[in-house]
């Protein structure tokens, strides 16, 4: 369940999008209509934020109707859950801003909301902890991030994933060190890894108790048959890193890779 970044007008009849502070992301959104710059967003007021709590509460009823196994809170890769979360978009004073608590504040209501909908046990969490990311970032990330952990342990989410490029990262890279040990220490729950995995890496991870599973994405694109790849062991399909097609709508470049012939 995301909630859209600081972004282009035309998905809101030409009015800024929300955040926590009058901030803009660099770069280009990625549109129906192809790649906009940005827009500066303006700061949500507290009407803003209880409606959006609302909007999420309303959202987590629609997926319960669809038939959804249940929830994850899209915490991560700059969009508005972590402009609350980090410094460098919050730039607020009131009870949402300041302090790494208080910067937590929203996606603790926005997650009481929807544990009151499906239970804490189907309400999950994604989080992309360290590095800047589509201009959100944070000055302090083992303060915020341990905050935003204290959170999901004390509400006892179901599981938390982490996206954390490394400093290779070939889709998002960042020296900024992964913050999933630290998060552990305060964080209880069965935690999911993500970013540039293979099968090896990822089961070396689980193996070292560094989390208890990983999620694999773009492989899941050029492989729709990976997670049989992986059991049989064969080769992996190149995925040709950004597309032009990836965010456009259609079927190219998403659907449209084979599977492995007899699996
Ligand atoms: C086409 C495409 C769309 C994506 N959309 C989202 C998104 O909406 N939200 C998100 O958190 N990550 C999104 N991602 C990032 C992936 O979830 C994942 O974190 C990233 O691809 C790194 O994992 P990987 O190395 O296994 O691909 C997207 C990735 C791709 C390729």
């Amino acid at each position: 369940m995301a909630h859209g970044p600081p972004g282009p007008p035309d998905f809101l009849g030409g009015e800024p999008p929300v955040s926590a502070s009058a901030t803009i992301a660099p770069d280009f959104a990625h549109t129906p209509l192809g790649r906009k710059p940005f827009e500066m967003a303006r700061a949500a007021t507290l009407d803003d934020i209880s409606r959006i709590v609302d909007d999420y509460g309303a959202a987590a009823e629609r997926a319960k109707i669809a038939g959804s196994d249940g929830v994850q809170l899209h915490a991560a890769n700059g969009y508005l859950v972590d402009q609350f979360l980090r410094s460098g978009t919050n730039l607020r004073d009131d009870d949402y801003g300041g302090s790494p608590e208080n910067r937590t504040r929203f996606m603790r209501e926005i997650l009481e909301r929807l544990i009151e909908v499906w239970g804490k046990d189907r309400v999950s969490v994604r989080l992309s902890p360290n590095g800047e990311t589509q201009g959100c970032d944070d000055d302090n990330p083992p303060a915020t991030f341990g905050a935003a952990a204290w959170v999901l342990e004390e509400l006892g989410v179901s599981f938390l994933e982490l996206r954390q490029p490394g400093p290779d990262g070939t889709f998002g890279c960042t020296d900024v060190p992964k913050q999933s040990d630290h998060i552990r220490k305060i964080y209880t729950g069965p935690v999911v890894l993500n970013s540039d995995y293979t099968a090896e890496q990822a089961c070396a991870e689980v193996e070292a108790g560094k989390c208890e599973a990983v999620s694999f994405g773009r492989p899941y694109i050029s492989n729709p048959d990976l997670a049989e790849r992986i059991r049989t062991g064969a080769e992996w399909a190149p995925n040709v890193n950004v597309p032009a097609s990836w965010y456009l709508p259609g079927p190219q470049g998403y659907i449209d890779y084979p599977a492995l012939s007899g699996v």
